[in-house]
């Protein structure tokens, strides 16, 4: 869903977060001063925080670097361009991995399709857990990819792409990140971003992957209540000194993305084993495994060579799970 012109065009002089005099603003979008107040009201009720300060005007609580479809496109290698067929950026949507899926189901050839949002209403996280999207802070990305080989030959793809998003933040300077098998983005044990695949189709092929990643650019602690595990953002990683643009960091992403997905059946995740391994951080912790509605408590020695998880349980035996959730075993 896009909004109006006329909120974009107020948004888009509110995005620097100085304060605008009401007289300016209307003069600006030649809007009468009920009309403004009246979209100034409506961008509140999206959940967009602004101040109004009597004596000087409106701003936006923080600063907003809205996303630019040709900012990001003309960032991207002309080999990647040549793979996108349809480009979208949602003002608000209730989660562009839900969107993505409908289109996979609908038109199932689709490929190359990047959906992305500055709002979900319904992001949605790994085991039915609600994802906290707020307005303008964070990146929410999906991309739909078509593949000629059935789901099996998909095996390991979100580790795969865990490590494409470790590449991507290390270009912007972002250090010290870490993977969390399955599909976790981890700083000193919190949780920066996550990362769902949703995969559908044929056992013998075709079928299509949704790749979806949530990345905490700017989470004000007021809109995270609703988490309930330890969480950071890159705002606070980088101190709050040193400001990085979504645009091109997003873009950055969806370059390591193409790359991975582009060519990942014929390499399989054996191609992104080793790197995976060294930004593992987990590995020699200990952890409870809850798969289903059994925990398995035990010290994690690593992933396999398909990206399955190597826990040694208390009694010494080593077991391979496929999937599951870790939580790490504070002492
Ligand atoms: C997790 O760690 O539980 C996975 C989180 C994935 C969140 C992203 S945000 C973009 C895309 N749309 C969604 O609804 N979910 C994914």
């Amino acid at each position: 869903m896009q909004f109006s012109e006329k909120k974009q065009a107020l948004l888009r002089l509110l995005a620097d977060g100085c304060f605008h005099s009401g007289t300016e603003l209307a003069q600006q979008l030649n809007f009468s001063r009920s009309a403004l107040w009246k979209q100034i009201n409506a961008l509140e009720e999206q959940g967009i925080e602004i101040l109004a300060v009597n004596g000087k005007g409106y701003r936006l609580k923080s600063p907003v670097e809205l996303l630019d479809k040709s900012n990001i496109i003309n960032s991207l290698t002309a080999a990647t361009q040549q793979l996108i067929a349809v480009f979208d950026i949602h003002d608000q949507i209730d989660s562009t991995n839900t969107n993505l899926v409908a289109l996979s189901r609908e038109i199932p050839e689709s490929t190359g399709v990047i959906c992305l949002a500055e709002q979900q209403t319904a992001g949605r996280g790994r085991r039915g857990r609600e994802w906290v999207s707020p307005f303008g802070s964070n990146l929410y990305c999906s991309v739909l990819w078509r593949f000629q080989e059935g789901p099996a030959s998909l095996s390991g793809l979100s580790l795969a792409i865990g490590v494409a998003v470790i590449k991507a933040l290390n270009a912007h300077g972002i250090e010290g990140v870490g993977l969390k098998w399955p599909n976790d983005i981890y700083w000193q044990q919190k949780k920066l971003g996550g990362i769902l695949v949703e995969v559908s189709g044929e056992s013998n092929g075709p079928c299509s992957a949704v790749i979806g990643l949530g990345l905490n650019l700017h989470l004000s602690s007021d809109k995270a209540l609703s988490i309930k595990q330890d969480w950071i953002d890159i705002n606070q990683i980088l101190g709050g000194n040193h400001k990085i643009s979504r645009n091109q960091l997003q873009a950055s992403l969806l370059e390591q993305f193409f790359q991975v997905i582009s060519q990942y059946t014929e390499q399989s995740f054996a191609q992104y084993r080793d790197e995976w391994r060294l930004y593992d951080c987990m590995q020699g912790q200990a952890v409870n495994l809850f798969v289903g509605k059994q925990i398995v408590g035990g010290t994690v020695l690593g992933i396999n060579d398909d990206g399955l998880l190597l826990l040694q349980t208390q009694d010494g035996k080593v077991q391979c799970y496929a999937s599951g959730e870790v939580s790490f075993r504070r002492s």
